[in-house]
């Protein structure tokens, strides 16, 4: 018996061998970039941080340069989005990335690696983007991004799933192939129905979360559901409450925001982070209740909502203490989050997932093309990013934030340099466009030494 079992075993061995073809090359060796993009004798000192700032047009890549999610340790994450192309420099030239950068697309790839420890793909995550059409998946983008997230030893947000946007229109449609738009659809009596939509978001949600969910922890599962008070319908240009409806009869069209996240976590498991993103919370109080209501509304009927995050598109005149109201009244929601699932008590948070800082505000709004910006903007607006930094530093050191997330590597590659088709020059990051650090760089770093 004992040696039918073993050449059973050396036959099926034989078998997987002759399967695989060729042994796989081993994979590169990736050095420890984090590590190895900043000089060792680096000190992240309150003395030696006075000292760089007043050194000019220091770059993101100079390894003299401390990495600024060094500075926050402990604290809070620090991230940052970008576009799968701006990783392209490590797909081809991969640890060679640690030797000098001649030019800027190297320098934009070294400045991810080395200042931020967690990653979100600014796009290329978005489900029009990885299920096209029926039957087809389009995840090379999304592999791509796990693999540069492993080899900088960062953590990874997966954005987005359910939204109203950048989402298949064929899910929304009766026939998925269709030529009339959604909107026809919907004026023609030829939507999908609530049975549709329902299977070919849990298909998706079947094939994106079990293929990524060992390393992407934290989920955008849905995206600016709500509107200024409520949730969106279709004269906000979203079908989803149109065709998923009140399902449980409670006088609310959120189902579908259940059935995604309930899917997501029966996909996933218990150690993903599921959250619910959007954006004019800083501000807008009405819908900052409306997201705490239907939350809470969720939470008590048992679907498990790990956090809120607040994009966080703000301008230079954000109003840091409404800022701070809101993001008070969102985290509140620990409370019944902790009676709800007292089994992951003290799970529930709050993320800061887009942040930039729009320029065009006060005498610029309403302007457009080529604006140089002066010393003096560019030092308020380090003013403004240092005071909106203390904020969330208070909430981080109450364990409340746990992530903080630009949206865009440096001031060239930004969506606000572009409003209403036309172009203009924001400056709303804290790189410039040559790499080199601006004013608020310094100014962020140096508000970690008060908490
Ligand atoms: C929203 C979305 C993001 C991105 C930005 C603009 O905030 O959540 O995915 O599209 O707009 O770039």
């Amino acid at each position: 018996m004992k040696k039918l079992l073993s050449l059973l075993l050396v036959f099926s061995l034989l078998l997987s061998l002759a399967a695989c073809g060729e042994p796989k090359q081993e994979a590169e060796q990736m050095p420890d970039f984090k590590a190895e993009l900043t000089d060792s004798t680096v000190e992240y000192t309150l003395d030696e941080l006075e000292l760089l700032s007043a050194e000019p047009r220091l770059t993101v890549a100079d390894k003299g340069v401390p990495a600024l999610y060094k500075y926050f340790e402990d604290k809070v994450k620090i991230g940052v989005a970008f576009t799968s192309n701006q990783i392209n420099p490590f797909l081809n030239v991969g640890a060679n990335l640690v030797n000098d950068a001649p030019d800027t697309s190297m320098k934009i790839t070294q400045g991810i690696l080395k200042h931020y420890n967690i990653y979100v793909l600014g796009n290329e995550m978005k489900s029009d983007h990885c299920n096209p059409a029926p039957d087809t998946y389009n995840f090379t983008d999304a592999d791509n991004f796990v693999n540069f997230g492993k080899a900088a030893n960062a953590e990874l947000r997966g954005h987005t799933i359910v939204w109203h946007s950048q989402v298949p229109q064929w899910w929304f449609k009766a026939d998925p192939n269709d030529p009339a738009s959604v909107a026809d659809c919907y004026a023609n009596g030829t939507l999908a129905t609530r049975e549709q939509l329902t299977e070919r978001l849990t298909t998706y949600i079947n094939e994106l979360i079990p293929r990524y969910k060992d390393s992407i922890k934290y989920w955008d599962v849905c995206n600016e559901v709500l509107n200024a008070d409520s949730i969106r319908t279709t004269s906000d240009d979203s079908y989803w409450a149109e065709i998923i409806g009140d399902v449980d009869g409670n006088g609310y069209k959120d189902d579908y925001v259940e059935i995604a996240f309930n899917a997501v976590r029966e996909a996933g498991g218990e150690d993903l982070v599921l959250m619910i993103n959007d954006f004019n919370m800083e501000w807008q109080n009405s819908k900052t209740q409306a997201m705490y209501d239907m939350v809470e509304r969720m939470l008590r009927k048992g679907v498990r909502i790990d956090g809120v995050g607040f994009q966080s598109h703000i301008g230079l005149d954000c109003n840091v203490e409404l800022f701070r109201q809101n993001i008070e009244k969102i985290a509140g929601l620990a409370e019944v989050y902790d009676e709800c699932f007292p089994e992951h008590k003290g799970n529930f948070r709050v993320q800061i997932t887009e942040l930039d800082m729009n320029m065009y505000v006060g005498a610029h709004a309403g302007e457009y093309g080529f604006t140089k910006w002066t010393d003096e903007e560019y030092q308020k607006q380090a003013d403004k990013y240092a005071e909106l930094f203390e904020m969330f530093l208070d909430f981080a050191d109450e364990g409340v934030i746990d992530a903080i997330l630009f949206w865009g590597t440096d001031d060239e590659n930004s969506w606000l340099n572009n409003m209403d088709g036309k172009m203009r020059r924001n400056a709303a990051l804290i790189i410039d466009r040559d790499m080199t650090l601006k004013p608020c760089f310094w100014s962020i770093a140096k508000t970690s030494f008060n908490h």
